[in-house]
């Protein structure tokens, strides 16, 4: 029986970087993302990818993916990586309640919500969940409350979830890149200047003086969800900016 991986936003970027290099090594692989064209793109490039379509703040399409796993791969679950999110820069006088839901729900309450749901997939496996969170949630700036905030709850919850975890066989890391060439800031609504502007700002900012790719943080990932004595690690791969 194949090796099977859930990955939540593996639509696009990164989660859509782990989820070929998966489906690639043989995988049975399961995407999501709210988007069905996105989806559907993906299956055209990866042939017998599954996929579903998952807003975390609906519960019906929670119960699709757990009833997926319970029917289509007889409850098992290898590997669940949360990688689906979004940027917003806000500035504190302008914070609205509903940014704060949209960007709590997407990266804490989604991910525990859907972690809880697969621990019994995942004890099934000894499995691995990994969380993929931010430079942002390590490294202090103004204008992100929300989003900052919501990463370094998320690198507090991989480490919660770890310990209580781990009697389970169950590993829990996280990754938290830095600036990676994705379509996150085009997809929060940026024109391609403004888009521009952020990316040659953060550029300068990485000591190893240029941005991430997808691949870079794919590699990184692999040897982590390869490894069976690693646990709790918050592993920044993010050309420096952490520490800069
Ligand atoms: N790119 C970077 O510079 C960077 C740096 C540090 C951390 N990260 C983190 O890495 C993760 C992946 O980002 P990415 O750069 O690969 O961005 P991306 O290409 O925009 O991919 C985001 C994925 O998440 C899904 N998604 C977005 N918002 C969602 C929501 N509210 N609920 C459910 N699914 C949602 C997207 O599909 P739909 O839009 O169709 O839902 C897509 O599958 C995010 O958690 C992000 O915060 C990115």
């Amino acid at each position: 029986m194949n090796n099977k991986i859930l990955i939540a936003g593996g639509s696009s970027g990164i989660g859509y970087g782990i989820a070929k290099h998966f489906y690639e090594k043989g995988w049975d692989v399961l995407i999501t993302g709210r988007s069905k064209d996105k989806l559907n793109s993906a299956k055209a490039a990866m042939p017998g990818i599954r996929t579903i379509v998952y807003d975390s703040a609906n519960e019906n399409h929670l119960a699709d993916l757990v009833n997926f796993i319970e029917n289509d791969w007889n409850g098992l679950l290898d590997i669940l990586v949360n990688s689906a999110g979004h940027v917003e820069l806000t500035s504190l006088k302008d914070i609205s309640k509903s940014s704060l839901e949209a960007m709590y729900q997407a990266h804490l309450i989604g991910p525990t919500l859907l972690a809880s749901k697969c621990l019994k997939f995942l004890a099934a496996t000894n499995g691995h969940i990994l969380n993929i969170t931010s430079s942002h949630g390590i490294k202090v700036y103004a204008d992100l409350s929300a989003y900052g905030s919501a990463k370094a709850g998320l690198n507090m919850l991989t480490k919660i979830w770890s310990l209580e975890l781990a009697p389970l066989g169950i590993k829990v890391n996280a990754i938290a890149p830095g600036p990676t060439n994705t379509g996150i800031l085009k997809a929060a609504g940026y024109d391609d200047e403004t888009v521009l502007t952020i990316q040659e700002s953060e550029k300068k900012q990485i000591p190893l003086q240029r941005r991430g790719n997808v691949d870079d943080i794919v590699s990184v990932a692999v040897a982590i969800l390869e490894s069976k004595w690693t646990t709790g690690i918050i592993l920044p791969v993010d050309g420096g900016i952490s520490i800069s």
